[in-house]
């Protein structure tokens, strides 16, 4: 048990963990909250499907200790629809097809999503440099098609 425990808000809501500060996010997000969406590869820090948003940035939760979130405002796969209506880039995937088995798509989706309220009109090279997350079923062109849409529909006003 820690000596303090850790406060910060997930999803809009204000929580509370006394566990091992050093447990990575990931676990305290999974096991301890119960939150399922956000999903384990590789354990360190290279797959990315682990990703969540840290105070709006793109982390890799399984790298994160849960100390290191103290005050932090998070929001994981299951935050990203407001009152039930789709983000527009979770609308984006489904609009493209993007999934094939899906395990690492909350991770994509995250990343993309803190990638484009930085950078709304990223160019692909920017893609390239900050979506680095790793997909197995070979996601990846439907992954930028989709983004290059989003860019499309910001640039036209919708
Ligand atoms: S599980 Fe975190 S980066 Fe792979
Ligand atoms: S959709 Fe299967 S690993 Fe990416």
């Amino acid at each position: 048990m820690s000596d303090m425990p850790v406060t910060f808000t997930l999803n809009g809501q204000p929580r509370r963990l006394d566990v091992d500060p050093d447990t990575p996010l990931l676990w305290a997000i999974r096991d301890h909250l119960g939150l399922t969406g956000t999903k384990f590869g590789c354990g360190i820090g290279e797959c990315g499907s682990c990703t969540v948003h840290v105070n709006g940035k793109a982390e890799r939760s399984c790298s994160t200790p849960l100390q290191a979130v103290e005050g932090a405002t998070i929001t994981t796969i299951e935050g990203l629809a407001t009152g039930g209506v789709l983000s527009a880039v979770q609308q984006a995937w489904l609009d493209q097809q993007v999934p094939q088995c899906g395990y690492c798509q909350s991770g994509m989706i995250m990343a993309v999503s803190a990638l484009l309220a930085e950078r709304p009109h990223a160019t692909d090279a920017e893609v390239d440099a900050a979506i680095t997350n790793i997909c197995r079923c070979g996601t990846l062109a439907r992954v930028r098609k989709a983004i290059r849409g989003l860019a499309a529909v910001t640039e036209g006003g919708a």
